[in-house]
């Protein structure tokens, strides 16, 4: 038996990867993945772009970068992120090699292991994953559907010894939950937080994909306010906005702060591939950028309202869900108590595969809840789905 490292004993293949095996199957539908439409990459936009470079940016497109990202993506993507309201003149910008990494970088900037983190239940799996293989102590506050859930953040602040290194969170079109936090949950985090030296990774990898203009003003995010006396970490993603297989995040951070992740991101991989960060600086400095992701935004729109309707339409009375207002996600309350995994189970024999609840709970426990997701699925197809869906739980949980 290979004596494995003690920070990677506990690490378990999540069930999100093992069942990406039968969502390959042909016929299989998904609704388990987290990943844009195929369909949707801006596949000529690409082809055109990199048709368009010079000899001497192919050149530079195939040679290792700077640590912190090529010069002109960084110009552009500062432009851009300012666009959005964000500080990028107070704090410093790197390229990550997607935006997981940049999580991860942060947490290995935090955490020494044992430490106490904040995350919320349920909670992003990659950076769930990220702080265990730090060896955090995941302190989880249950989200509600504005944000997380106030009361229980201020008491988790009051007994958690030592203090939380950081807390995490995921302010808009949550993975798994959907939600999106309000501006008063932002505002009272914010108060609870000030002060007391933990600092806020924020991440934002789907804040371009809202159904409703009228959602911005909520979707105002805690980076933007860059409140005094918070050390607010920014992450994003090209992944959900041009394609998650360029691997290119970024993370907005103060420059104490920028100083150490620099230090670790060389340790890991040098630099994140400059050939992707040539194709997204063009693609953001020709403005492609705006009218892909209208594009994708409608689509995504389309998708994620044919799944309300579908769901409306078929579950049984006693499963509840917040309706997405944007991103890729639905998450499904079964009755309390209730096993997804069995119903998944359920689900596969029918042909049809979604996430389970416990996946997304930093104790690994609470499974009466399910992710469907309506991203690589077309309106058809999803309408196909959701009845199956539908048959599974009440086989499982009555009728
Ligand atoms: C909430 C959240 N954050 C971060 C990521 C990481 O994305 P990437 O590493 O591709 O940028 C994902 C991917 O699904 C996500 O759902």
């Amino acid at each position: 038996m290979p004596r494995f490292a003690n920070s990677v004993t506990d690490l378990r293949s999540s069930e999100i990867r093992d069942l990406m095996s039968l969502a390959t199957a042909p016929d299989m539908i998904s609704f388990a993945g987290g990943m844009p439409g195929n369909e949707l990459f801006p596949l000529e936009t690409i082809d055109r772009i990199y048709q368009s470079l010079t000899e001497k940016e192919k050149q530079i497109a195939l040679q290792y970068g700077p640590t912190t990202g090529l010069p002109s993506l960084l110009e552009s993507l500062s432009d851009y992120l300012e666009k959005k309201g964000l500080p990028v003149k107070s704090n410093r910008l790197m390229i990550t090699t997607g935006s997981l990494q940049a999580i991860y970088i942060l947490a290995k900037a935090f955490i020494d292991p044992g430490d106490p983190v904040l995350v919320e239940t349920p909670g992003f799996i990659g950076a769930l994953s990220a702080f265990r293989s730090c060896q955090a102590n995941l302190i989880s506050v249950p989200l509600n559907g504005d944000g997380m859930d106030i009361e229980q953040l201020k008491r988790r602040l009051e007994t958690t010894l030592p203090a939380p290194k950081f807390l995490y969170y995921t302010p808009n079109f949550h993975n798994p939950a959907g939600i999106i936090y309000s501006r008063k949950v932002k505002q009272e985090m914010t108060n609870l937080l000030k002060g007391r030296e933990i600092p806020v990774i924020e991440d934002d990898a789907y804040s371009e994909l809202y159904f409703y203009e009228e959602d911005i003003q909520e979707m105002q995010l805690m980076k933007a306010a860059d409140p005094e006396g918070i050390d607010v970490c920014y992450t994003g993603s090209f992944s959900k906005i041009l394609g998650p297989g360029l691997r290119l995040g970024w993370m907005l951070v103060p420059d104490g702060i920028y100083r150490k992740c620099e230090l670790i991101k060389q340790s890991i991989d040098a630099c994140s591939p400059s050939i992707s960060q040539m194709i997204a600086d063009k693609f953001i400095r020709r403005e492609e950028i705006y009218d892909y992701t209208a594009n994708i935004r409608k689509e995504y729109k389309k998708r994620g309202l044919a799944m309300i309707g579908a769901l409306e339409a078929f579950l049984p009375a006693y499963v509840t869900f917040e309706k997405p207002r944007g991103g890729f996600y639905t998450w499904l309350r079964l009755p309390e108590g209730s096993d997804s995994t069995a119903v998944l189970k359920r689900a596969i024999e029918k042909g049809v595969v979604f996430v389970t609840g416990k996946t997304f709970d930093p104790d690994g426990v609470k499974n009466d809840f399910m992710r469907v997701s309506f991203c690589n699925t077309d309106e058809e197809t999803i309408r196909r789905g959701v009845p199956l869906i539908a048959e599974a739980i009440q086989e499982v949980c009555g009728p």
